[in-house]
């Protein structure tokens, strides 16, 4: 099997070429360039260019969608995806959705609950790239589609670098009911091997699965503040009063927000790296939201890490690299 993986450079997209290179499975890694691109077998490649995505796929017996970004890259880049891979032949695809697609969904989530495209631009951009991958099966293509919920593990700048600068400074900590949500936790190595079993599942014509994914034993939000912020030293542990929450979110945060784009765009990257992480509404919205993503699904095929297990992985990763 020869695959390409689009976003290769980013987070998932990374280990996942690894992963492929260790099974013995060939892969092209495909970005735009814009990250880390020392990796073996690397292509600059705008997955918004159809006339080059659909060459690439002409080679390829599955391609592999971890594009993230902007709403265009997500939704359009989706659909540029499914028109290129018919003109190619109708290699499978395996598709990164997310638990996003649920938005404010609360209660036990399985593949078949409801969308929710009106929570916010990212579950928009999510949704419609769905609504592609759909369209694809319908018109003969076999697709896989994983929702992940919080991929923690090494290489997890949002969910465990990020996480740990807001401990250290205590602007997170014991949130009370404001940090009570299901965390949704997944290692991303186990986003891996979802991919790998993906990409082996015996597929007819026109058919598409959908499978969530989240460690069965994630914990609550505060849980996992609470464990983070031990394993750093970020102690005693703060309980964060809800008024600080949402001064934070509602008015320092989008300041730093637009104080990051202005110095982005003066091309002063390095004054914007040094300003403080953002802490953005949705985010807090998140760490209350009552959303237990079921993944009993894809359970039979893959063996989730324990929560000890992938925490403890996150915290090496992130003592390494602060070393
Ligand atoms: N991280 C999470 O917790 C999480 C949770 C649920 C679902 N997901 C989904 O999982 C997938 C992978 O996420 P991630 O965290 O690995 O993302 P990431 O680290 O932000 O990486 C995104 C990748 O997309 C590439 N990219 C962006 N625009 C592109 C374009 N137009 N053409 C080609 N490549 C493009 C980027 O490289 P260049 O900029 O160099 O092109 C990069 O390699 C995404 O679909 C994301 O929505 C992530």
């Amino acid at each position: 099997m020869k695959v390409l993986i689009l976003g290769a450079t980013g987070h998932v997209g990374s280990r996942l070429h690894t992963h492929l290179q260790h099974a013995n499975i060939s892969s092209i890694a495909a970005s735009r360039g814009r990250m880390r691109s020392s990796i073996a077998n690397h292509i600059i490649l705008d997955s918004m260019n159809l006339a080059e995505l659909t060459k690439q796929l002409q080679n390829v017996d599955a391609v592999v969608n971890c594009v993230a970004g902007s709403k265009d890259a997500i939704g359009a880049g989706a659909q540029i995806l499914t028109q290129a891979a018919l003109a190619a032949g109708k290699p499978t695809i395996v598709h990164l959705s997310t638990m996003s697609v649920y938005g404010a969904s609360e209660g036990v989530i399985t593949e078949t609950s409801p969308f929710d495209p009106d929570y916010n631009w990212y579950a928009a951009a999510k949704c419609e790239a769905e609504g592609h991958m759909q369209a694809y099966a319908q018109a003969g293509g076999k697709v896989v589609v994983l929702r992940p919920g919080c991929i923690h593990g090494p290489g997890s700048v949002q969910w465990v670098e990020r996480i740990a600068n807001l401990l250290k400074t205590f602007r997170l900590g014991d949130l009370g009911s404001a940090g009570d949500g299901w965390s949704n936790l997944v290692h991303v190595d186990d986003v891996v091997k979802a991919i790998h079993f993906g990409l082996e599942i015996p597929l007819a014509a026109s058919e598409i699965q959908h499978f969530n994914l989240a460690a069965p034993d994630s914990p609550r939000w505060n849980q996992y503040f609470t464990d983070l912020a031990q394993a750093i030293n970020a102690t005693p542990v703060k309980r964060i009063h809800p008024l600080q929450l949402k001064l934070d979110s509602k008015a320092f945060s989008p300041a730093v927000k637009i104080s990051q784009k202005l110095l982005t765009k003066a091309k002063q990257g390095n004054l914007a790296n040094k300003l403080p992480e953002p802490l953005p509404p949705s985010l807090v919205r998140l760490f209350r939201q009552q959303i237990f993503l079921d993944a009993q699904k894809i359970s039979p095929n893959l063996s989730f890490m324990t929560y000890a297990q992938s925490f403890l992985s996150s915290v090496e990763w992130l003592k390494n690299e602060q070393r």
